[in-house]
């Protein structure tokens, strides 16, 4: 039995983690131990030389999020196995999961799996939905298999590298942020949970809620984390995203894997 699994990830809204704990579960380890850089406060330094680890990002504009590569750094590794988690909202996952590989590999981690599964849309709203509820139990049950499947592969001890869909050199990065959520104040209890999700701090509560919006990444954390729904999205520019999306992306999407 695989003693640790080594979970990593930066997971705004929750599906990431959701993935990346399914394939821990599959993959049978005693301990898992979570290393959640989410937030800005986290602070890994660590360098690993057991176990296995999964890493999970979600998807930005086909890449890894800038701000997720930067607090990626922290952890490094000599040699252990890692398994590679890229979640994206019914798009595409384009050149992310190559690009975490290569950052994978050069912070020392033997790549010897890969699976880009879907979750809901960061932009997805009742009234707009995309990939809703994703992952569902069928994403989470194929994330326990692709687990188990992994632990098959240390079993035999064949550690060869995937091949994994995407292009190098990478797409372009685009531009995130210039915009954010806002606050409803007529709804807003200045309860502070907002904040406390978000993974650049750019939002302050005092008398009122004020946003940063130039280093905002747009990740939809507050708005999916506010209970009294005092956090919409509706700048013109993410209607029309989330309009493109609906017209594009609402066939669901199955989960790939790279062996
Ligand atoms: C700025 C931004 C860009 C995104 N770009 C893509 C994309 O290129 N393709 C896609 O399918 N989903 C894209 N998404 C959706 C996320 O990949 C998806 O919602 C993911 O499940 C979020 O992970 P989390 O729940 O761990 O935060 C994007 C989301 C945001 C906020």
């Amino acid at each position: 039995m695989m003693r640790t699994a080594h979970l990593i990830y930066f997971s705004p809204t929750g599906t990431t983690k959701k993935i990346s704990a399914s394939i821990a579960q599959g993959l049978g380890a005693k301990n898992v131990t979570h290393y959640d850089v989410t937030l800005p406060d986290s602070n890994f330094e660590t360098v690993l030389t057991d176990g296995v680890a999964i890493i999970g990002i979600p998807v930005y504009a086909g890449r890894v999020p800038e701000l997720c590569l930067q607090r990626l750094q922290a952890i490094t590794s000599k040699g252990v196995p890692a398994v590679l988690v890229a979640l994206y909202g019914n798009r595409e996952f384009e050149d992310a999961l190559v690009e975490l590989r290569d950052v994978s590999v050069a912070k020392g981690f033997n790549v010897i799996a890969a699976g880009a599964f879907i979750g809901e849309h960061s932009c997805s709203t009742p009234a707009r939905p995309i990939a809703a509820s994703r992952p569902n139990t069928e994403d989470l049950k194929l994330a326990v298999q692709f687990g188990k499947q992994v632990a098959a592969k240390i079993e035999r001890n064949a550690f060869a590298n995937p091949e994994i869909n995407g292009n190098v050199p990478y797409k372009d990065r685009v531009q995130i942020g210039g915009v954010a959520p806002e606050t409803d104040s007529e709804k807003c209890t200045l309860c502070g949970k907002c904040a406390a999700v978000c993974p650049t701090g750019v939002i302050i509560v005092s008398v009122s809620v004020t946003t940063h919006a130039d280093n905002c990444i747009m990740c939809c954390a507050c708005v999916k984390t506010c209970e009294v729904e005092a956090r919409p999205f509706n700048h013109p520019r993410i209607e029309e995203r989330r309009a493109i999306l609906q017209k594009n992306c609402s066939m669901p999407k199955a989960p790939e894997v790279f062996f």
